[in-house]
């Protein structure tokens, strides 16, 4: 259970009180640096911890709580408010019309309709929340947010308006691009934007041993969702289940892509308000009856971060960090092609740098832009052999010109 801010401090006020009596009580000290971290107070915490350090570099305890203070777990992004999309004008309200019970970004579990029969709980297949994250918190990437807009979000914001016009409002959509760009991070602001519940499901956990079970457990993540509308059901790594069903004629896998295209096509028919959006890295190994009308039928490329966006996650990443004066500008220059989770590796090796040398002088030191220099020696952008494998199918597989999008960025990037 966490502490309110007045109990950690007088958890704070106890253990300086048991230090002044006896300053190398150690474990008083990695408690207090505990309590700090939790705090927020990372810079006293690296105080303590280097330290100890110092006295006792083979300190394991120590060392645990200093990986925790180098490598904070980003928390919910600043929002960035220039970059917003605004909503359409005369923008229906958002489709969720119940009070917002449980709160923003809180996990809920529903109960589910069909359980399976071999016991395996659904519960434990899809996560259900509230989505807090809006596109705004998406940093960047300008023009993939426009096309999320103009192919999901405004009719989806317009549905009468869509409507009339004749727009099918059936099928979902496939986020497909290099591993760690943002693809999950999307998913989540587009339920966010929709004001709709986000169910994430994890694929490898409904693939179930059993012959038979994961059928079952398509089906009831599906009645979870239904029971959930308006939500949006994001199935990541979506290649893991609809792989080309040629490929598996004769696994039982075959089965799991056929229950899985049967329930997406009764979303369509008997169920308002719920959004399949998929993610892949390999939108290639997809079968191609996944994509049919009515199911995962529009794709959008979601690109490695673009300027602001590797501005805003550097600063993500650095915040709690004791950091000088960065050259921001001149980061951002220098990882071109990194996707997010390259950037968290790349600030997490050069505060590592800052750290070591902060135990060996027993000195604190801000992270500087050379320790980033540094760091970029080894951290390499590990979107390049994504795009290789790419490069291929933008030349010999963009039939119904699914891939425009991804061979007009290789164009533009002349990455081909
Ligand atoms: N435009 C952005 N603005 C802010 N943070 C971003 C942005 N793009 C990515 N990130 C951050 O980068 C990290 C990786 O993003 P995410 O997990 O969504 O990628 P992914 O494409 O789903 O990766 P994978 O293919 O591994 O599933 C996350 O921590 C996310 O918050
Ligand atoms: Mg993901």
């Amino acid at each position: 259970m966490n502490d309110s801010a007045a109990q950690r401090q007088a958890k704070i006020d106890a253990l300086k009180a048991v230090l002044g009596v006896d300053s190398h009580d150690d474990d008083a000290r990695l408690q207090l640096i505990e309590v700090l971290i939790d705090d927020g107070r990372t810079e006293e915490a690296m105080r303590g911890l280097v330290e100890i350090l110092a006295r006792d570099p083979s300190s394991a305890a120590a060392t645990d709580l200093m990986r925790r203070l180098v490598s904070p777990t980003p928390a919910a992004p600043e929002p960035t408010a220039s970059t917003q999309v605004p909503p359409a004008s005369g923008a229906a309200p958002p489709l969720s019309t119940e009070a917002a019970s449980p709160g923003p970004g809180d996990v809920e579990r529903v109960p589910v309709t069909a359980a399976p029969p071999d016991g395996t709980d659904a519960e434990t297949l899809v996560d259900v929340r509230s989505e807090a994250v809006r596109l705004a918190d998406v940093a960047g990437m300008e023009s993939v947010k426009e096309r999320l807009e103009a192919a999901f979000l405004a009719p989806m914001r317009n549905l009468e308006v869509a409507r009339a016009y004749g727009h099918s409002l059936r099928g979902g959509l496939l986020l497909y691009g290099p591993p760690g760009c943002g693809k999950t991070f999307i998913a989540r602001a587009v339920a966010g934007e929709l004001g709709a519940k986000f169910l994430s499901v994890s694929l490898a956990d409904a693939l179930d041993m059993w012959m038979g079970a994961s059928e079952k457990n398509v089906r009831a993540i599906f009645n979870t969702a239904r029971a959930s509308a308006p939500c949006v059901l994001f199935i990541d790594e979506i290649d893991a289940i609809g792989g080309k069903r040629a490929a598996m004629a004769h696994s039982p896998m075959k089965n799991v892509v056929s229950q899985l295209l049967t329930e997406m096509d009764s979303v369509d028919s008997d169920n308002k308000g719920v959004f399949v959006l998929g993610a892949t890295n390999h939108p290639w190994d997809i079968d191609s009856a996944l994509r049919r009308p009515g199911r995962l039928d529009r794709m959008l490329f979601v690109t490695p971060p673009d300027e602001s966006a590797r501005l805003a996650i550097i600063r993500l990443n650095m915040r709690g960090r004791p950091v000088g004066s960065l050259d921001y500008a001149s980061l951002v220059h220098r990882t071109e092609d990194f996707s997010g989770a390259d950037l968290t590796y790349l600030c997490q090796a050069a505060a590592e740098r800052a750290m070591l040398d902060s135990i060996r002088t027993n000195r604190i030191r801000d992270i500087e832009t050379s320790d980033f220099t540094t760091a970029l020696k080894d951290v390499k952008p590990s979107t390049k052999s994504w795009f290789h494998a790419a490069r291929q199918v933008a030349q010999f597989a963009n039939h119904d010109n699914s891939y425009d999008e991804l061979i007009s960025y290789l164009r533009r990037r002349r990455v081909v």
